[in-house]
């Protein structure tokens, strides 16, 4: 008998409530399981299942997810929020969850727009700093960020949200201060600091035929000057009506002819209604609260479950026919509590995006993803 068998029998006999999943899940076959000939199956991982305050949530993503991604930690804006002030607290502990677990662990994220603090790229003025001192902060930033976890984060988004939805660059702080040029020096730096390490790009919208075509020649770019780069990860924030999977699929295709694996980074895909259109994944989007806007509050109607599901379904059926392209897929979250989506782009909603309900229970697609994957 296993201790976790034990542990079950001892707590049923205390009287005490299991959570049906956790009975549910013994003995049958998980996502890891599942998915251990077809491309990594990770998650994104919460504060509160990093310092085991959500301990279901822990165990779950330990059962399931055999790849892990820091939902915030690792951001510049959490390990290193002033220019002479790092802090690791929480991000050593989130690798030393997934090393306790066996995780493959994922770097998120290097250089990025958003969740960066004032200091990077502005002087005590707020004024934008000149280039020389940009390509110091970013590559003393990088080294020391890459350099702490050698050959225990096994692959970095080395950048983030560069391009636009048009395919132009995005006008953030790094562009308007040292132009394109930051990306291949980002790129530079983090491959100087572990040259063991897988280098990703990763952005959002990506089925859109003006941002692929500029993810690709980007990726052209950097491979023309010799740098690496081995992955484009796809965020993938999908809603009920966008992207098709005709779209996807072209993207996808279109990555990996340019001589890269593909990763689907941060799946999850929204029941509720858009305040607007077009607005990708970009954080910053905030929009009042209206009740109209959250219209499942206590429960999603059998009808949508059923629609979300078929959606998924097609979806992870793209993912396993592309199985030799693609890497890693990746949610954006275990369950529909974790989700950023309650949060975003309207606050205090009721969203149900993600693979697992607030319950810890499998969503239907869970066992087609099984099912499928063992065909
Ligand atoms: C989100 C987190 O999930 C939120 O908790 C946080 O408040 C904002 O950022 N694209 C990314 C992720 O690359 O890092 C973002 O994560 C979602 C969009």
């Amino acid at each position: 008998m296993s201790t976790k068998e034990l542990l079950i029998i001892i707590l049923l006999m205390s009287g005490t409530v299991l959570p049906s999943s956790l009975i549910r899940a013994q003995g049958q076959t998980t996502l890891s399981e599942a998915l251990k000939d077809c491309f990594l199956i990770g998650t994104a991982v919460n504060e509160q299942q990093i310092i085991d305050k959500d301990t279901l949530g822990a165990q779950l993503i330990n059962r399931q997810f055999n790849a892990i991604v820091a939902e915030n930690c690792m951001k510049s804006q959490s390990l290193h929020p002033e220019e002479n002030r790092y802090d690791f607290g929480l991000s050593d502990r989130f690798v030393e969850f997934g090393e306790k677990n066996g995780q493959t662990i994922i770097g998120h994220t290097l250089i990025w727009h958003s969740q960066l603090p004032k200091w990077f790229c502005t002087d005590e003025e707020g004024n934008n700093i000149s280039p020389d001192i940009l390509k110091k902060r970013m590559k003393e930033h990088i080294t020391t960020v890459v350099k702490r976890y050698k050959g225990r984060v096994k692959g970095w988004d080395v950048v983030n949200e560069a391009i636009e939805d048009d395919g132009s660059f995005r006008k953030s702080k790094f562009y308007e201060i040292l132009g394109e040029e930051y990306i291949p020096l980002a790129f530079q730096y983090a491959h100087e600091a572990d040259p063991e390490a897988e280098l990703y790009y990763n952005d959002y919208s990506m089925a859109l035929p003006g941002k692929r075509a500029g993810v690709v020649k980007l990726v052209k770019e950097l491979k023309r000057r010799g740098l690496r780069i081995d992955a484009v990860g796809m965020q993938s924030h999908f809603s009920m009506n966008w992207p098709s999977v005709e779209e996807f699929e072209k993207s996808i295709i279109a990555f990996a002819e340019a001589g890269v694996k593909v990763m689907i980074t941060e799946l999850d895909m929204t029941v509720l209604p858009a305040p607007k259109h077009n607005i990708g994944a970009e954080v910053s989007a905030s929009f009042e609260y209206q009740r109209s806007m959250n219209p499942y509050p206590k429960g999603l109607p059998e009808k949508i479950a059923m629609a979300w599901n078929k959606r998924m379904e097609s979806f992870f059926a793209l993912f396993l026919k592309h199985k030799e392209i693609i890497s890693r897929v990746n949610l954006w979250g275990a369950t529909d509590k974790d989700s950023w989506r309650n949060n975003w782009p309207i606050k205090g909603r009721t969203d149900y995006p993600l693979l697992f309900d607030r319950n810890y229970q499998p969503k239907a697609v869970v066992d087609f993803i099984i099912q499928k994957a063992q065909e």
